[in-house]
């Protein structure tokens, strides 16, 4: 399934003449500025970036306290901020609170109880809407439904569903009753969705029947029998009815969730359960480098301050918006941007099921003339996909009602974003390029309408959030200079461990500048002279293969799951489109016939999903390693590239 980080020109054929594909990594100008029009100043929530930035790192805990204040909690927190035990850093402890109350239950008292929460489009041109009262009261009906199931405060139910309404409506049931879930994206596959399933030891996994994607379906279902009985946790399946397909539904442990809904167990009157402030609220799993996914865990407190407060002062979210983040609410981006945070703001969303190019090119830009949506947010992958078509695709239509734009998951290089701003902004809006993490939970460098901008960079930290580009010993580079991205304070959206594994957590992000207690981001970047930080990209074997964060441990491990492969190494090289496209290198198993390229990558999709499989397979006899035997990535990437192999004193060979 795609989503706005989908590769919506990857198996596209374009025939347009004016296609730009534009080149990654063209040098970007740092002297270039755009400055905010009168029009977008005035309407701002924040008119003085400078001034708000530095007030606010005077002191962060105040800043994020009171922006605390403006959501509601059931009882006020004691301690702010408790670094007692850092770096599990805990935030507002003491509270009271749960995202639910915030997101749908404190809306009852005002007219936003009567706001559209969310306009809904189908791939096939089906449509939805919800009122923030309905969809409550779909959230209470099915909250009742797993209270029926047996599931309890903090346990965990995995989701893996395709972008219906269904997705958001069990997100907000499982939190509803202080259970914790976990979304497994709907491109991903089997082993990907098994492992998943069993880290978070689900009992409970909601689906669908199935997902449209370009006019065809993914066998959802099909894909969650075989991961459920790989993984061997799961006693419920509740399966959405999208697409009709026939699925196999096994007695006793399969239901509908039409049918449940139909019980007179799904009354729309369930309470919220109160929640501590730390009480965690959902496990996302991440890649990082290890084979293992890493799931993340993320807080009731904290977390929807950060959010409510990025999203409401980044895209200056009002009234009479109507907000499209079309991204998948299976990534960080869903949730924090399509959920929760559009939510607590009182926001009207627009959710697409389907693919930015189909049946046409023009999909997305005529979903924003019929919708009128004024503020889109998406990758550079799928604006520069997006781009090939050339500019006649969105001419066809009236885009005027937008008013802010962005971006996020990787860099946008600087060809992709004036095209964005000239040909679908109208040299009118501003393109708020964010950058942040799952971990993060929020927005943490990035600008606010009213901050001049600079064609691919996020300008700076978000107020409140103290972040800086060092040197291996700690000390700040100087202007230009590339060094690590950390952050230097704790923010209220931080995550607060790996799911099971809080040495990973400590080992991962806080062990490299121990001593001064800093977040280390895995990210490499550079300030100009302005101060205006500039992205260059992992520093770890994470690879952003259109804006999907992969690992490429867990792509060699699907690889070398499969029979005739002993040994697998990937690397990520450039990209038009995708920013990354991944490139495996295998050794097949002695003895045995050479598998082809074909098969194999039929096994990645299988194993772990469409968005896994590399674009190129080569055999090979010989892997470069050093002599402990850790594969010399930076080698192949050289080699692939045509460039310079650099310093082999390391090599075994
Ligand atoms: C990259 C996505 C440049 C970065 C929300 C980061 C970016 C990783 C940007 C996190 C951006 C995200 N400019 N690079 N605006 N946004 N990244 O966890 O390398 O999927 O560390 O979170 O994406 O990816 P994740």
């Amino acid at each position: 399934m795609p989503d706005a980080n989908d590769r919506p020109a990857a198996d596209i054929h374009t025939s347009s003449k004016d296609a730009a594909g534009a080149p990654l990594g063209t040098a970007a100008d740092t002297s270039e500025v755009f400055q905010p029009s009168e029009e977008v100043i005035s309407a701002a929530h924040i008119k003085d970036w400078e001034k708000t930035r530095e007030d606010a790192l005077k002191d962060p805990v105040a800043f994020w306290s009171e922006r605390a204040r403006e959501l509601d909690w059931y009882e006020p927190w004691t301690t702010a901020l408790d670094d007692s035990e850092a770096p599990f850093y805990k935030w507002f402890t003491g509270g009271k609170t749960n995202v639910v109350l915030n997101a749908l239950d404190r809306h009852m008292n005002t007219a936003t109880k009567n706001k559209i929460a969310f306009i809904w489009e189908g791939e096939n041109g089906d449509q939805r809407t919800m009122s923030f009262f309905r969809l409550r009261q779909e959230v209470n009906k099915f909250a009742n439904v797993l209270k029926s199931m047996g599931v309890k405060k903090g346990d965990r139910v995995t989701i893996y569903m395709g972008r219906i309404m269904e997705i958001v409506i069990a997100m907000l049931a499982t939190v509803k009753i202080g259970a914790v879930h976990s979304v497994v994206y709907g491109g991903f596959s089997t082993e990907a969705l098994a492992e998943r399933i069993e880290d978070a030891r689900s009992r409970v996994l909601i689906t669908a029947d199935g997902a449209w994607i370009r006019g065809k379906t993914v066998k959802l279902k099909n894909i969650a029998d075989d991961a459920v009985a790989r993984s061997g946790y799961v006693e419920h399946v509740i399966v959405v009815k999208r697409t009709g397909e026939d699925v196999n539904m096994e007695a006793a442990r399969d239901y509908w969730y039409h049918d449940l809904m139909a019980l007179p167990i799904a009354s729309p009157v369930c309470e919220t359960e109160v929640m501590d402030a730390e009480d965690p609220l959902f496990i996302l799993y991440t890649s990082g480098t290890t084979g293992r996914p890493k799931g993340v865990l993320h807080t009731h407190g904290g977390y929807q301050v950060t959010i409510s407060t990025t999203l409401k002062w980044v895209f200056d979210i009002k009234d009479e918006d109507r907000w499209w983040c079309a991204a998948d609410p299976g990534w960080i981006t869903g949730h924090s941007y399509i959920v929760y945070g559009p939510l607590i703001v009182g926001a009207t969303s627009f959710l697409y099921e389907g693919a930015p190019d189909f049946p046409y090119p023009d999909r997305w830009w005529k979903l924003v003339e019929q919708y009128g949506i004024t503020t889109l947010y998406t990758a550079p992958t799928a604006i520069r996909g997006l781009m090939r078509f050339g500019e006649s695709w969105p001419q066809r239509h009236d885009l005027s009602s937008l008013r802010i734009l962005g971006t996020v998951g990787e860099p946008i290089n600087p060809e992709a974003w004036k095209w964005y701003h000239k040909v679908i902004g109208g040299d009118r809006c501003p393109i708020m390029d964010t950058w942040w993490q799952t971990e993060t939970g929020g927005h943490m460098i990035t600008p606010l309408p009213v901050t001049p901008l600079k064609p691919g960079s996020g300008t700076k930290p978000f107020p409140g959030i103290d972040m800086d580009v060092v040197r291996e010993d700690g000390s700040t580079c100087s202007p230009n200079e590339e060094g690590k991205l950390v952050i230097k304070q704790p923010w209220p959206g931080m995550l607060r461990t790996v799911y099971g594994d809080p040495e990973r957590y400590v080992q991962q992000y806080w062990s490299e500048f121990k001593s001064q207690g800093w977040y280390l981001t895995g990210d490499s970047a550079r300030k100009d002279e302005d101060g205006y930080i500039w992205i260059i990209g992992r520093l770890d074997d994470v690879i952003k293969v259109a804006g999907y964060r992969l690992g490429t441990a867990e792509i060699e491990s699907a690889l070398v799951s499969h029979p005739s492969v002993s040994e697998a190494a990937v690397i990520g090289v450039p990209d038009e489109v995708k920013g990354n496209a991944i490139h495996a290198f295998c050794i097949p198993k002695a003895g045995g016939a050479k598998p082809t390229e074909e098969v194999l990558k039929k096994h990645v999709r299988e194993e772990m999903g469409p968005i896994a499989v590399p674009a190129k397979i080569e055999l090979v006899d010989k892997l470069p390693k050093t002599r402990s035997g850790k594969i010399m990535r930076r080698v192949l990437r050289a080699k692939a590239l045509g460039q310079d192999v650099g310093d082999l004193s390391t090599m075994e060979d």
